[in-house]
């Protein structure tokens, strides 16, 4: 997709470094076109750096409109964002005026607008501004008014004004992308998570009974991995926490390494807390359930003839405690189970509050823990699909197309109630 992003004038235009650098990250062609205002407050060379193509800046530069005129660029775009957009600026696009390269480009083009408004609080209350948004919107009913955050502003002041998050704004794009198939690619894998924020867990943990020895279980990750690379490659933006396994970080998705339960918990909130929130929480990772009572700082020697008796305790159950805190949209949990499989899968669901299970019998040396493939039962409060053994890859598709359709059953009916 190619998004045109006019920066303009404010103090807010550093943030549109960051939302250009959001929007490359997820696959879209980003053109910037600045003002003379937003010059002032950030050079186009940062923006040509994230962006890899040369930022334009005025109307009648003969080598400049050599490339791509401005007709081309107007007509090239399949969105045009100008975020932040000034006060000024509102009244030039409700005027009309095109003395400038934004005003010509916004005339030529029929490309959807959106408009993410940024400014001192009073100017963006003050009537003659408001005025010129409603000016904009009865010209131009498809156009997109990203309401201003309200918080503290630059000048000091408090109230309306501010430009929304640029992980927000790219979030918005991408979903916009998403559902409504502009510029998606003919080739290619279908980018069907664009705007999806995903946090995983995989692999095993460790539990330390001293430095050289702990509790652990028969986990390689493989499960979680391809599920984090398919997720990736469908244009998601993917973070997976996982204990220690010996697979390639899949391309593309950051890698948070850690070895136990415990660490397992902490990254997990860490990185709930940074993005404010997942859409989705998968949680593959199979997770010690207890851990040795004390973890020797030296290696434990041998006590004469006597057995050992070891003390545990329990852990913290990670997906229960993203579920209850509300910290993702749609959860989902898997089941590892070596007898009554569905039943087992069913009542674990309902225990940890997740939206979909996927129970896999881990009895079966050709499925479940460390095999290259699955089968797979996606458990869900409507209905059981049976995911015959297939590769992991090729059952981390079926996953996510599952995890998809709850998704959207459940947006649907949260914004129906
Ligand atoms: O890694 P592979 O070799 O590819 O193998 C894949 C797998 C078999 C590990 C994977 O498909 C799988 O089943 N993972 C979950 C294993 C497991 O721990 O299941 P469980 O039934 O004990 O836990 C239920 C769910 O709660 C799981 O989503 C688990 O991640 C989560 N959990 C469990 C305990 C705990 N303390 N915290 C958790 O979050």
């Amino acid at each position: 997709m190619r998004v045109l992003l006019g920066v303009t004038g404010g103090i807010a235009a550093y943030k549109a470094a960051e939302l250009t650098r959001e929007l490359v990250r997820g696959g879209v062609e980003v053109q910037v076109l600045m003002t003379g205002g937003a010059q002032s407050f950030v050079t186009p060379l940062t923006f040509q750096a994230l962006s890899g193509r040369a930022v334009r800046t005025t109307l009648l530069d003969p080598d400049a409109e050599m490339g791509m005129g401005h007709i081309e660029l107007a007509r090239w775009a399949d969105l045009i964002l100008i975020a932040p957009a000034s006060a000024n600026t509102l009244a030039r696009i409700a005027a009309g005026l095109a003395d400038d390269l934004l005003g010509t480009v916004l005339l030529a083009s029929e490309a959807p607008l959106w408009l993410a408004p940024a400014m001192n609080q009073a100017m963006w209350r003050n009537p003659m501004t408001q005025n010129n948004v409603r000016a904009i919107q009865a010209l131009r009913p498809d156009c997109q008014i990203i309401e201003p955050d309200s918080g503290e502003q630059a000048c000091g002041d408090v109230g309306p004004g501010r430009m929304p998050e640029p992980e927000e704004l790219a979030r918005r794009v991408l979903t916009w992308q998403r559902d409504s198939g502009v510029g998606r690619p003919e080739n290619g894998p279908v980018r069907d998570l664009l705007g999806l924020r995903i946090v995983l867990t995989a692999g095993p943990t460790r539990e330390r009974l001293d430095p050289v020895r702990y509790l652990s279980n028969d986990s390689s990750g493989k499960m979680g991995y391809a599920l984090a690379a398919a997720a990736q490659q469908r244009g998601a933006q993917v973070t997976l926490v996982s204990g220690p396994v010996s697979l390639a970080p899949p391309a593309g998705v950051e890698v948070v390494p850690v070895e136990s339960a415990c660490d397992m918990l902490e990254a997990v909130r860490t990185v709930l807390q940074r993005v404010d929130g997942a859409d989705w929480f998968v949680s593959a990772a199979a997770v010690a359930d207890y851990r040795p009572q004390t973890s020797a700082t030296q290696k434990q020697k041998k006590q004469g003839d006597a057995g050992l008796t070891l003390s545990l305790v329990q852990n913290p159950d990670i997906l229960a405690t993203v579920t209850s805190a509300r910290q993702a949209r749609l959860t989902v949990g898997f089941a590892a189970e070596t007898e009554n499989l569905l039943e087992h899968a069913r009542a674990k669901r309902q225990r940890k509050g997740v939206d979909l299970i996927v129970a896999n019998n881990v009895s079966r040396p050709d499925i479940g823990f460390n095999s290259d493939e699955n089968e797979v039962w996606i458990v869900s409060a409507a209905d059981e699909t049976l995911v015959s053994r297939q590769s992991k890859t090729a059952v981390a598709d079926k996953i996510l197309d599952a995890a998809l359709a709850a998704d959207r059953l459940k947006r649907n009916i949260e914004e129906t109630v």
